[in-house]
This record gives structure tokens, C-alpha cells and sequence, in this order.
């Protein structure tokens, strides 16, 4: 092992360089003027794959972005590791936040900067690198290895559990490895064993065929603008409970256990407030705020869209609203039950005095893992190798839809080893990527192999 980890500490500039390439390609899954980038980022993935020494390299067709798929299963009576990323990253609006452009990335302060950075395709490639490391030290891996890097990952992974549940027998493994979510805090990392689900939706109001004077109309026609707040305000009372009926009715609570774990980790709620620069912190009566964002679902408005947002003023009755809204969930909510509430509760709270048409966008189930098992003790004891400090353990409040397929098509547990930061502005303007930690986790990801051959 020390053959391999002498190699990594010698290559690092080189990472990161090649790592600027990757995050050169602007594979924004979300939008449809990106297919071609999505291509060539697929394509890239999987050159790749083939350079660090994988093979059966191929991308297989979906209905919508390739999937990349690579293995290496020359490692006879050993464990096999299914290891998932995704390529796809989310848009980059609002561009003018950016320091430097997203798809230049860009080294500051131990920092790289640039969309996909963090999540995922910095932790994807330490991957890749601590597979390169074994095959050009030792000509092989301790472990057999299954790849499966998708490009839809941030559009909810629609087309990816068909291709788990058509190659069943052919993604047959002991475990997933996942790097996708980021460490408790800075020097503290640690393992995920849940995160949430979610249900996605988009509300349209029409009050009428075109905008009107509001002098002229106003009074006597709904404004969808207001309808839509009066709507939205319904979904939730002050104290953050969601007021959709049923929706609570399969929320598994937290066990005094856990709530007593979580309680251990080291947390402050003003440094934690003072940090997001939050007026005051907001949440659900009686949980604290681990709690609220890991083990208890939400109702969040992610976009609104009506009316006159220009300079000045304008005296205008908009004749349409839009809001994108989604729901985290918990175990053991299921997001189809959870959408049809919702959707029922919505028609329930809209007057007729406009149209409404809800579409319902993606989603995925809520995931909770045993964390008592070899695979996770190994994925703790490479992570204290790689980092000098054991890991803690915790939930995480955001989804990664395919980690429950695993679970209810392959039976295969997973195990997220994830090292970005929670400061490290995934989705939102200037994302980045500690290079200390992801030097740390090549290294670790590269005795991870070992320590899952060896258990
Ligand atoms: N990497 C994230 C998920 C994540 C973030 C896990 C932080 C743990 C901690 C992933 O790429 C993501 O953002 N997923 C989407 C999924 C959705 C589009 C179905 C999410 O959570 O919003
Ligand atoms: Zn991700």
C-alpha cells in the first residue's frame, strides 16, 4: 500500500490539472442546450475510465444521457465494489455571482473553483486517480470494481433504474461506494448512513388570456401572483409543520438514540446561523437543527415567477404565477404517496378564480442504512488513514435518488464516503473543492480498496 500512496503524494499537481479538464465540459443535465456537452462529457468519463485502466469501457444508451460503464474483475475470491458517481452538474445561474467563470476552473486559496467541483466530479475523479494509483504501482486492484458514472444524476436519475433493473445479474456487488455529499464539517469527516428523498413539483396559475392595467382591472379579476402566496402560505404554519393531510403519516421518528448521538457532534447554532448570515434560524418546533436537516421532512418554494421584477414601477395585473416547489422526505415516506397528497391538497387550496395545472418533476426515495457492518468499519478505518482523524457518523438532508435502488433491486448496500464541505456552494454561484481534502480522499478511496479486500 505505501508503493500507492507514494504515488499519490507524487502526483498531485498532476490531479489537478487533469481535474481542470474535467471541469472544463459543461454538462448541465437540466438544460436541453447542453445535450452536446452531456455527450462529450460522457465521452470524456469514459476515456478516462479507460486511462486509469478499467475496462469494458462503454457508455450505454437511456432515453436521455449515456451512463458510462467500466469494470475490472480480475481480483478472484475478493469482495466486488459497485462504484457510482454522476457527471452531470446543476446550471450556474446566477453567472454574475461567479468570481471566475464555472467551466474555468480555477485554483485559489487550496481551493478549485468551477460548477461540479464539489459535486461530483472533483470526488468522482480521487476515484479514478486511486484506481490509476494501484493498476500503475501494482499492475492491479486488491478488489474487483464495477463502475457507473450517470449524467442525470441532478435531474433525478430518471433513467437510471431502468438500466440498474435491465442489467441486474451484470451489476451484481457486495457494496456501493459513493463520494457525493461532503464531510460533518472541516476536520471532521465522516460517513453518511441516510438522506432524504424528495418530491418536485411545478404550479402554474393563469387568471387571465394577458396582463391587464391594474387601475383598469384590478379588483375585479384574480391576481395569480397573490393567489399563488395565499396558496403557498397554506402549506405550512409558522412553526415549519406542513399543514398537507397525511403527509406526516409515515414519517419514521427519530429515536431517542439517535437524537442523543447527534447531540454528541460538535455544533454551534450561531456559528452555524452566523455563517449562512441568517437573521435568525428557522425550523420545525422541538428539533434541533441536525434534526430539521437530516431526520425531518420540508416543504421548500425553490423559484417564483410572476409579474413586473424590472427597475421602477409598473402598474400591471400579471396574468400568470409560477412556483417551483419540492418536499424532502424521510423513511419511510414514499415520494408517489407524498405527491398525490400534495397534488389533491393543492387543487383543494386553489379558488376557482384561476386555471391551475401542476406537473409533477422528479424525485427519489428517502434512504437510511445499518451502519454496523465490515464495509463501513473498512470505509472508517481508510478514511482515518487518509484524513489522520476517524470518522463521525451522520445523516445528510439531501438526495441522492439511486442509493435506495441499490438497496431494493441489488440487495447491495452502500456505503458514502463523501469529502466535500458543507460550505463549498454546491448548486449555488463560486462551488469548490478543498484540494487538501481531495488529496485526501484519493488516498483514502485507495486504501478504501484495500481495506474492503482485506476485512
Ligand atoms: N450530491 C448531491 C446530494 C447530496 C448533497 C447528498 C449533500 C448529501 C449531502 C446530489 O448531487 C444532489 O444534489 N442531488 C439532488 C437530487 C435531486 C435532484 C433528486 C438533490 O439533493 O437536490
Ligand atoms: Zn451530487
Amino acid at each position: 500500500m505505501i508503493n500507492v500512496i507514494d504515488f499519490i503524494n507524487t502526483n498531485r499537481d498532476r490531479y489537478v490539472r487533469e481535474l481542470k479538464d474535467y471541469l472544463a465540459i459543461p454538462s448541465i443535465s437540466a438544460l436541453p442546450e447542453h445535450q452536446a456537452d452531456m455527450k462529450r462529457c460522457a465521452e470524456w468519463t469514459g476515456a478516462e475510465m479507460t486511462r486509469v485502466g478499467l475496462e469494458n469501457v462503454r457508455l450505454v444508451k437511456t432515453p436521455g444521457n449515456p451512463v458510462v460503464y467500466g469494470d475490472w474483475l480480475h481480483a478472484e475470491g475478493a469482495p466486488t465494489i459497485l462504484f457510482y458517481g454522476h457527471y452531470d452538474v446543476q446550471p450556474v445561474d446566477p453567472l454574475d455571482l461567479w468570481e471566475t467563470p464555472p467551466f474555468e476552473a480555477t485554483v485559489r486559496d487550496g481551493e478549485i473553483y468551477a460548477r461540479g467541483a464539489a459535486d461530483d466530479k472533483g470526488q468522482v475523479f480521487m476515484h479514478f486517480k486511486a484506481i490509476e494509483a494501484h493498476m500503475k504501482q501494482n499492475g492491479r486492484l486488491p478488489v474487483n470494481l464495477k463502475v457507473i458514472i450517470e449524467g442525470e444524476e441532478e435531474v433525478g436519475s430518471n433513467n437510471l433504474d431502468d438500466f440498474i433493473r435491465a442489467n441486474k445479474a451484470q451489476l451484481g456487488a457486495d457494496v456501493v461506494v459513493i463520494s457525493d455529499s461532503a464531510m460533518f464539517e472541516r476536520g471532521i469527516p465522516s460517513i453518511c448512513y441516510g438522506l432524504r428523498g424528495l418530491t418536485y413539483f411545478q404550479i402554474d396559475l393563469r387568471g387571465s388570456n394577458s396582463d391587464l392595467h391594474s387601475g383598469v382591472f384590478g379588483g375585479s379579476v384574480a391576481n395569480p401572483a397573490m393567489v399563488l402566496a395565499q396558496m403557498l402560505a397554506q402549506m405550512r404554519d409558522k412553526g415549519g409543520r406542513i399543514k398537507i393531510p397525511g403527509f406526516y403519516d409515515d414519517v419514521r421518528e427519530l429515536t431517542t438514540e439517535e437524537r442523543a448521538e447527534w447531540r454528541k457532534l460538535p455544533w454551534s447554532d450561531t456559528r452555524y446561523r452566523k455563517e449562512l448570515g441568517a437573521p435568525k434560524l428557522f425550523g420545525e418546533t422541538g428539533y434541533t437543527t441536525n434534526e430539521r436537516r437530516w431526520g425531518r421532512p420540508t416543504f421548500e418554494v425553490n423559484g417564483l415567477l410572476s409579474g413586473f421584477t424590472g427597475e421602477g414601477a409598473k402598474t400591471v395585473l400579471p396574468a400568470t404565477a409560477m412556483a417551483k416547489v419540492s418536499m424532502r422526505l424521510v423513511p419511510d415516506q414514499h415520494p408517489d404517496k407524498i405527491a398525490a397528497l400534495f397534488e389533491e391538497y393543492v387543487r383543494k387550496v386553489a379558488p376557482k378564480t384561476v386555471e391551475l395545472k401542476v406537473t409533477r418533476m422528479h424525485g427519489g426515495k428517502p434512504w437510511m442504512a445499518d451502519f454496523d457492518n465490515s464495509f463501513v468499519r473498512a470505509a472508517g478505518r481508510a478514511i482515518e488513514q487518509g484524513f489522520g482523524k476517524a470518522p463521525v457518523f451522520c445523516r445528510e438532508g439531501g438526495s441522492i435518488p439511486v442509493v435506495s435502488t441499490f438497496q431494493e433491486e441489488l440487495g447491495i448496500p452502500s456505503v458514502l464516503f463523501g469529502v466535500g464541505l458543507p460550505d463549498e456552494n454546491a448548486h449555488a454561484p463560486n462551488e469548490k473543492l478543498d484540494l487538501a481534502n481531495f488529496h485526501g480522499g484519493i488516498v483514502s478511496a485507495a486504501i478504501l480498496y484495500q481495506e474492503i479486500a482485506s476485512r
